[in-house]
């Protein structure tokens, strides 16, 4: 039987020392810069890309030396979204993973540098591995078109965008949904499948996308009904910001039967996939139940 806790936990342990290992070897200056992107990558977070990554890895076979750079690249990128989405001019928020925002410890300034830094260095690790061979290259591309203006960059200008609209509509939420939050969730699910010369790409793309929208529409609720407690940041914020979430659209009642939806496709998608699939559909369980 499957401990799925357990099972979370040992992959998120051997994330931390992957990244413990390359902060303790960052020595960019000055060291404001080093101190600012640290702060961020290590403060926690659920890790839930590079856990989703190590698990379709195993899933599929593939090592592990083939994929952790691709974790860390994709944590990275996600990192510095965390930053410059909480900024002042874009959400506004004050406290990030139980923590005072990279800006409110080190200023807007050095918080935007602290995101283009760790994308940078995202990249640099990205093009690292593509001396290896074509389908490195192929997966480094897959992650940059997932990260980039087709991508979390699109979904995030629309998100911005369609601040305090006053009227709401399905697929409006959808491209939000699947550019912000689903393609920094796809790139690590289909990498692995890359890497292993493309095995059930499209049913994981497919997963990919919608346990993004199901880990969206969850955030949304989570926003009215979570606790900064369990979660670490500031809740009620949506409201207050006019964004154009689930809750505007189904109502908060009809998010959660979204949600229920969603999961149950996530699930049949697993059930057509090649390999043991029972920790991903525990994970699915988790994401819709989930309150941090
Ligand atoms: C927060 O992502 C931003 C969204 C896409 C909703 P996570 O909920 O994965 O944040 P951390 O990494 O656990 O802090
Ligand atoms: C953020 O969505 C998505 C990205 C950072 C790309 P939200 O704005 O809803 O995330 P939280 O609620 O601040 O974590
Ligand atoms: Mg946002
Ligand atoms: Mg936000
Ligand atoms: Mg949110």
């Amino acid at each position: 039987m499957l401990n799925f806790k357990e099972k979370y936990e040992e992959y998120r342990q051997d994330f931390e020392k992957l990244l413990k290992c390359y902060c303790n070897n960052l020595n960019c200056r000055p060291q404001i810069l080093a101190d600012s992107i640290n702060y961020s990558l290590t403060l926690g977070g659920k890790r839930i890309r590079p856990v989703l990554m190590f698990a379709v890895g195993d899933m599929l076979g593939v090592e592990r030396d083939k994929i952790v750079n691709y974790a860390l690249a994709i944590e990275m990128i996600h990192t510095y979204s965390l930053i410059h989405d909480d900024l002042p001019e874009m959400d506004d928020d004050d406290f990030r993973r139980g923590k005072p925002s990279n800006h409110k410890v080190f200023g807007a300034g050095n918080a935007v540098l602290a995101g283009d830094g760790l994308l940078n260095t995202a990249y640099s690790i990205l093009l690292k591995e593509c001396h290896k061979g074509t389908e490195y290259i192929s997966a480094g591309e897959f992650v940059c078109d997932c990260a980039g203006i087709y991508g979390m960059i699109a979904g995030q200008s629309a998100d911005l965008m369609h601040e305090k609209e006053k009227k709401f509509n399905e697929p409006t939420l959808n491209f939000i949904y699947e550019n912000k939050t689903a393609k920094l969730l796809i790139a690590p699910i289909v990498v692995p499948s890359i890497l292993s010369g493309g095995r059930c790409y499209s049913e994981l793309r497919s997963f990919g996308r919608d346990l993004g929208c199901l880990f969206q529409i969850t955030d949304d609720i989570l926003d009215v009904e979570g606790s900064f407690e369990t979660l670490g940041k500031s809740i009620g914020k949506d409201e207050k910001e006019g964004k154009y979430t689930a809750i505007e659209v189904y109502g908060l009642e009809g998010s959660k039967l979204r949600a229920d939806v969603l999961a149950e496709r996530c699930c049949g998608l697993l059930e057509g996939i090649c390999g043991n699939s029972e920790f991903l559909v525990e994970l699915v369980n988790y994401v819709r139940n989930r309150n941090g």
